[in-house]
């Protein structure tokens, strides 16, 4: 189930941000988050599975009214059980097919795209 971040939620949305390549700088980490708290246009979700979060993504509004999908991280001892392609179609149904990936998310999400997870 996809859940919306606040602020009791930032120390483990960090711990999952950092598993994406970008972002293994903790100070960047951290200004991230607080772009994501603050700018309304960026928005991050996280993933509740039973009691456990552990998946996020995180998405940005864009001009053209598209959403890019900035990160998308799942915790290594819950991968490979579909959470990643679930996460994307929740933020399909979410922003009604906008939603386009960012250069740090294409690879994943092109390969939602070809296994047709919408
Ligand atoms: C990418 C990620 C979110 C996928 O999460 P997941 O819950 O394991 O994904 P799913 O179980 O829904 O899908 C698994 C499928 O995606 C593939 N896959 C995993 N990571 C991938 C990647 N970076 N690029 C392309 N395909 C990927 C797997 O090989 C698997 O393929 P299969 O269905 O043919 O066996 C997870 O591997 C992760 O957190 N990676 C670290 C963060 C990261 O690199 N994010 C950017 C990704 S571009």
């Amino acid at each position: 189930m996809l859940i919306k971040y606040k602020s009791s939620y930032e120390k483990i949305s960090m711990g999952l941000l950092a598993f994406m390549p970008e972002e293994k700088n903790v100070k960047k980490l951290q200004q991230k988050i607080k772009k994501y708290e603050e700018d309304p246009r960026w928005q991050l979700y996280l993933w509740k599975e039973d009691e456990d979060i552990v998946g996020i993504v995180g998405v940005s509004l864009l001009e053209d009214d598209t959403v890019q999908l900035n990160h998308i991280s799942v915790n290594p001892s819950f991968r490979e059980e579909g959470i990643g392609k679930e996460m994307i179609s929740a933020l399909q149904e979410i922003y009604n097919g906008k939603l386009v990936p960012s250069v740090q998310t294409a690879l994943f999400f092109a390969k939602c795209d070809s296994d047709n997870c919408e």
